[in-house]
């Protein structure tokens, strides 16, 4: 058997995707700010997925700006508020567990002058609310929060920390990568500035994403060149990967609720399973406000290196955290944010899931880490 069990890092691209790409490809293939009918037969395709997009979210179409994915959104939104509004103030608050296209932005502001405050999280992975309230002065002028962990699944209180942001001046940028398709999102409905997504984590294709923006959020933006995406990133769009992006996302919302039934009964098989069979393990963060496509653990008796080797034998192919630091022996920033523990940071492995994934998968990567477990205690 073999099991892809690292849908946070990436998912498979949907067959209806490949398809309507494909189609882009070999006949839509023109310019969208073309004025002959080739460039306007591509447009038409452009703006369909930007509704699309702004629907699913009820966003309006121009809210949105098409981007290379959520590393270049999160960028585009943290730099291009905070330069945008640095005569205003110079404090930014982001949190310890955000992905590192916003951690990294962050320390270099940082190293630029802005006044950083890094938000703590319980071990649970859920920011301390109370920090944030404190933490906001007249001098914050951008909070970065994201939705949900993609090395953890946690999901943040976002109405809470919505109700505190609404309460204060500063622009509110979410990175909601992990969100989609899993949670319902309401752009208007929250007090959210700019939002970023990316279409590799639900069935499309890798290197397209999107920043939602709100109409008078004001942004510097980072790419200067022609006038695409109503100039605020130029660049001819990538019509394609746009509309698979669309497609995408339309897909994984048909059946969101099925899917994530499922996926939550996956993750209890598999730490019951676990548990049948006496591993010790230990589940790095919390049952409740989680997603559950993502199951973190702490498996005491073996190295992440060793264990992701085996496991790749064995044909399961996971990851020890974001992929950014997968294949590195750094351990994780998000697990040392909530355990202080660089020892559980370096025997913790992270599994994903999709709706794809069936029983018969999750109790086959059970009883291989049982089998990994027993060859290590018969060694020991
Ligand atoms: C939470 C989160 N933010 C941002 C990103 C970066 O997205 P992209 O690969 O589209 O640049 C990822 C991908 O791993 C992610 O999980």
């Amino acid at each position: 058997m073999e099991v892809y069990a690292d849908h946070a890092a990436t998912t498979p691209v949907k067959q209806a995707v490949i398809e309507k790409m494909m189609e882009i490809y070999a006949t839509h293939f023109g310019n969208p700010s073309s004025i002959h009918s080739k460039g306007r037969d591509a447009r038409r395709y452009l703006d369909e997925a930007r509704r699309t997009v702004a629907k699913t979210f009820n966003a309006k179409p121009n809210e949105v700006i098409f981007t290379s994915g959520a590393t270049e959104s999160n960028n585009l939104a943290i730099k291009g508020i905070a330069y945008d509004q640095m005569n205003k103030g110079q404090h930014i608050i982001t949190t310890k567990i955000e992905h590192h296209s916003v951690l990294h932005v962050f320390e270099q502001l940082e190293k630029e002058g802005f006044d950083v405050t890094y938000l703590n999280v319980d071990k649970s992975g859920m920011v301390d609310l109370e920090q944030l309230r404190r933490a906001i002065t007249e001098e914050t002028i951008l909070v970065s929060i994201m939705f949900v962990n993609n090395e953890i699944g946690t999901v943040q209180p976002m109405y809470d920390i919505d109700e505190i942001m609404a309460q204060s001046n500063a622009y509110f940028h979410v990175d909601a990568v992990q969100a989609v398709g899993h949670l319902d999102i309401d752009f208007q409905e929250f007090h959210i500035d700019a939002m970023s997504i990316t279409a590799h984590k639900f069935g499309g294709p890798k290197g397209v994403g999107a920043l939602l923006l709100k109409t008078q959020t004001p942004l510097k933006f980072q790419q200067l060149g022609g006038e695409q995406e109503a100039k605020r990133r130029a660049g001819t769009e990538n019509l394609a990967q746009i509309v698979g992006l669309a497609e995408a996302l339309q897909i994984s919302n048909q059946h969101r609720d099925e899917h994530n039934i499922h996926l939550m009964n996956l993750k209890n098989l598999f730490l019951v399973t676990l548990q049948e069979r006496s591993v010790p393990f230990e589940l790095n963060g919390s049952m409740i406000d989680t997603t559950g496509h993502i199951v973190n653990l702490y498996l005491p008796f073996i190295d992440v290196e060793t264990m992701l080797t085996l496991l790749d034998l064995s044909n399961i192919y996971v990851s020890s955290g974001s992929a950014c630091t997968a294949g590195t022996t750094t351990p994780s920033h998000v697990l040392q944010a909530m355990y202080g523990d660089d020892d559980r940071a370096k025997h913790s492995i992270r599994f994903s899931f999709n709706e794809q994934t069936t029983e018969q998968e999750i109790k086959y990567i059970a009883m291989e880490i049982h089998k990994i477990y027993h060859k290590f205690k018969e060694e020991a």
